[in-house]
């Protein structure tokens, strides 16, 4: 068996066991099976498509697949309270995820979690987490880099008149990249990204040859016209 018919037999397996009850879209195993066989992915899907499942089916997938011993990926988090219903949804998946400054801190170090949430501010800044994804437990084991909400690369950590950015730190993520074992693939989710703020996040973290899974927003099905009316017809 090819290791793409193994990537779909595996994902159909740890969709069974999980007894979901939808089927994926094609969008999310695209994105998942490059990010799996360690392409950078760059999807712009609408809210509430299902980017979270993306990363969330990750390390059970590889974990099956035997990619390596104890799979994990991180994700980089605006919002405390984005990162908390995002590990409420990892753990009814059953997956053991923490945000970074959480009691179980050794927990995280030690790569016993499968999903490491935390704001680009605690990855960049705090050196604690930037020495941990260089040790050895990160380079064996991390299977990949989740950016979310990744459009705020533009709208928070970049400023058009010189002034300071409101979240520098977000303009400063392709940096993670050089912490990490490289080759390490990053995954990064919008749900809005117009082509002037897409091409500022692919130059910022090097995704000039990701694979680009994209849904539009735009609705056919509706249009706007107008027409002039006189106050006559108003009447
Ligand atoms: N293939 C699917 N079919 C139906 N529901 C799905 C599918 N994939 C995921 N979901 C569900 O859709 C809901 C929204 O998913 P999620 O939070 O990942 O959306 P999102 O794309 O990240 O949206 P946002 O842009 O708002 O962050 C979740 O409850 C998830 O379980
Ligand atoms: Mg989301």
């Amino acid at each position: 068996m090819d290791e793409h018919q193994l990537f779909k037999t595996t994902l159909a397996a740890t969709m069974n066991e999980l007894e979901l009850a939808f089927c994926l879209k094609d969008e999310q195993k695209t994105a998942r099976e490059s990010f799996l066989f360690k392409k950078d992915v760059f999807a712009v899907l609408t809210t509430g498509y299902g980017k979270s499942l993306i990363y969330q089916l990750a390390p059970l997938v590889a974990k099956r697949m035997g990619l390596s011993e104890n799979p994990l990926v991180f994700v980089v988090s605006p919002l405390i309270a984005l990162m908390e219903d995002q590990l409420k949804e990892a753990k009814k998946l059953g997956l053991s995820a923490l945000q970074l400054g959480e009691p179980e801190q050794e927990q995280i170090r030690s790569g016993q979690c499968q999903i490491a949430f935390g704001s680009p501010e605690s990855w960049l800044l705090k050196k604690k987490w930037r020495d941990m994804l260089a040790n050895k437990v990160y380079r064996d084991n991390l299977i990949g880099i989740v950016v979310d909400e990744v459009h705020l690369i533009y709208k928070w950590g970049k400023t058009d008149k010189g002034d300071k950015a409101f979240r520098e730190c977000f303009s400063k993520l392709g940096e993670l990249r050089s912490i990490v074992k490289q080759g390490t693939p990053v995954l990064a989710l919008t749900a809005t990204a117009d082509l002037h703020s897409k091409a500022i996040v692919k130059k910022q973290l090097h995704l000039e040859n990701a694979t680009q899974v994209i849904v539009s927003p735009n609705r056919t099905n509706i249009r706007l016209g107008l027409t002039r009316v006189s106050a006559y017809t108003l009447d």
